[in-house]
């Protein structure tokens, strides 16, 4: 089975892409590279240097394949506020133009990279898929309307999708060409920029005075290996038509602090840091419900905090 990876040479992607290649899928990748690198294409792969808003391009990557896992995307909350032109136009109108090419090119599997962020701020926790999507940013707001997108084109066109919904995801695969881990520029992800941490450079903990046990945000932190093992669950779970969605995350919730903590432990010295103000936009706390991934996709994460936090230091050499 071919699959085509968008995105496959940026983080989450080009770990599907390692993950695929070792469960014996042959791979297509489309990837621009704006944020991707080049270096994480594996040999072996048809990479294709292109863009989701170029359909020719799309109908080059879609050749020979029989399923797409969609990561290519932007994804910086903040840059989505500024900038929210640009994540309809290339969330959207990318996702738009790549369920166009593959309808006509008769491939009805897609799996594609949602986000909590879909849902806001919770009213309850933990959030289920059933949850209000209320979402407080562009970023977001394109990802919910992709969702909108793929139910309407599985609906009128018999796609089998699923939408999975991200909660923190963290951790690192090591692949034969190294570490396949997180190279955002700028980086605003907590546990790399706490493992970077300097005295000269403390961590910034946005917000000590939130409603929590100890005044910091709480996320639920999945491992990208994990997050990849529900994509091939998910993929091979695929009916004949319809959209489901499934949150991914791991059912728990760590706080800034306590991720802090385990970093500190990791490293085996006091992490630096300086109380700094909440990041516009925040929400206090999110954690995902995955019992709907865990019953019907017969999913469960396996890898802890201590690993992902273990895996982005190991990377970092
Ligand atoms: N944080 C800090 N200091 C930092 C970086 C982060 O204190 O230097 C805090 C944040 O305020 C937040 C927590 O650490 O409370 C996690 O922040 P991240 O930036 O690592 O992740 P987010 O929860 O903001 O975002 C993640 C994904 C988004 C997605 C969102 C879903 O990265 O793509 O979850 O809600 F939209």
């Amino acid at each position: 089975m071919r699959i085509l990876v968008t995105g496959g040479a940026g983080y989450i992607g080009s770990t599907a892409v390692d993950i695929l290649m070792s469960q014996g899928f042959d791979v297509n990748i489309l990837d621009d590279c704006s944020t991707g690198h080049a270096d994480n294409v594996p040999a072996g792969t048809t990479f294709i240097q292109g863009s989701l808003l170029n359909t020719s391009d799309i109908g080059q990557a879609l050749k020979g394949c029989d399923a797409v896992m969609h990561f290519a995307g932007k994804s910086l909350v903040g840059e989505s506020v500024e900038k929210p032109e640009l994540y309809w136009s290339v969330n959207v109108g990318g996702t738009r133009n790549l369920l166009d090419e593959m309808r006509r090119a008769n491939i009805q599997k897609l799996i594609f990279s949602s986000s909590a962020a879909t849902y806001g701020e919770p009213e309850v926790l933990p959030i289920s898929e059933g949850a209000p999507t209320r979402p407080t940013n562009a970023y977001g707001a394109t990802k919910l309307a992709i969702d909108a997108m793929i139910t309407d084109e599985a609906r009128g066109h018999g796609l089998c999708a699923a939408s999975l919904r991200y909660f923190n995801v963290a951790g690192c695969l090591k692949s034969a060409r190294g570490w396949l881990t997180e190279r955002h520029n700028p980086e605003t992800h907590l546990i790399p920029n706490v493992l970077r941490s300097t005295s000269a450079n403390p961590v910034k903990i946005f917000g000590s005075d939130w409603p929590t046990k100890d005044g910091t945000c709480i996320r639920d932190y999945v491992h990208v290996v994990d997050l990849i093992d529900a994509h091939i669950k998910a993929l091979n779970s695929l009916g004949k038509t319809g959209h489901e969605i499934f949150n991914l995350g791991s059912g728990g919730g760590y706080s800034v602090r306590e991720v802090l903590a385990a970093s500190s432990s990791a490293i085996g010295k006091e992490i630096a840091f300086v109380d700094s103000p909440r990041r516009a936009g925040d929400p206090a706390v999110l954690i995902a419900d995955i019992s709907k991934a865990e019953r019907v996709l017969n999913w469960k994460p396996t890898r802890d905090i201590g690993a992902m936090v273990g895996d982005t230091l190991a990377s970092f050499g």
